[in-house]
């Protein structure tokens, strides 16, 4: 039965005019061919999804340069607000400066006849104000003696709502003036040590230079004086140390100029 297959097949060859055992092989390498094509794209397609990692390593790397590119429009933001604040910051700066130099220059301008008229008037003005309300004028400053008796602290801070502190005694010019006007009352004036372990200094923190303490003062008689006072001796050098909490006198003192 076999024989006779074959037979029959090599009958057909001969028929087709080509050798029955090439046209064997042809047909065997085609399918040859055929078989190893699906074998290598059920291999490509077992490959591609046995490795999903490739995959999610592509995805992982597009959310990344996502994120990134969200970080850099987030730091281009702040950079913006930044630069912004910066750049508002300089202009009211410069806008302030400008407004230092007009008013230099405004004030420049007062020393024109008619400006420097008007200036000295609106002097004049706020001296009489002083004068009515008990002030004197000497050299630059302003002086008010209390009708009223304090304490050393409670006559400073009359003075400070005055607009003033009390007296600091700079020349002995001003001792002198000082001396005129009070003759025999006792006043506080702007000297203590209390503030500072011993050592006398003015209320405006200055060191003291030149005294004018009364014979034998300071004293720190019982060891309680720490506040200055003009004794009531209309002399040169009069000043004593008392205890601060006595009530007396003060005087204050402000500048004009
Ligand atoms: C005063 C002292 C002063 C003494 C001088 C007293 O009345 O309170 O401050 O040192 O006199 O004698
Ligand atoms: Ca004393």
């Amino acid at each position: 039965m076999e024989m006779r297959d074959d037979m029959y097949v090599n009958v057909q060859d001969l028929a087709r005019g080509r050798p029955a055992s090439e046209e064997l092989s042809y047909e065997n390498s085609a399918i040859e061919r055929y078989h190893h094509q699906k074998t290598a794209e059920v291999d490509k397609a077992h490959t591609h999804a046995a490795n999903p990692t490739k995959q999610n390593r592509g995805r992982r790397c597009y959310i990344v340069a996502l994120v990134c590119l969200g970080l850099l429009c987030v730091l281009l933001l702040i950079a913006t607000i930044v630069l912004w604040i910066m750049f508002t910051v300089e202009q009211d700066q410069l806008q302030s400066r400008l407004l230092n130099v007009t008013n230099e220059r405004d004030q420049f301008k007062i020393h024109q006849p008619q400006k420097e008229a008007e200036y000295l008037q609106g002097i004049a003005a706020y001296l009489a104000n002083t004068k009515q309300q008990g002030w004197k004028l000497f050299h630059t400053s302003l002086y008010h003696i209390s009708s009223e008796e304090n304490t050393w602290s409670k006559s400073r801070v009359n003075c400070q709502e005055r607009g003033a502190d009390l007296v600091i005694i700079n020349s002995v010019e001003e001792q002198e003036f000082l001396v005129e006007n009070l003759g025999h009352n006792r006043a506080w004036i702007g000297l203590t040590n209390i503030n500072y372990e011993g050592i006398w200094k003015w209320v405006d923190g200055s060191a003291l230079t030149t005294e004018y303490w009364n014979n034998g003062e300071p004293n720190n008689l019982n060891n309680h004086e720490h506040c200055a006072e003009f004794r009531g001796i209309p002399l040169k050098t009069n000043w004593n140390d008392r205890q601060c909490s006595e009530k007396e006198q003060w005087v204050c003192e402000k500048t004009v100029f």
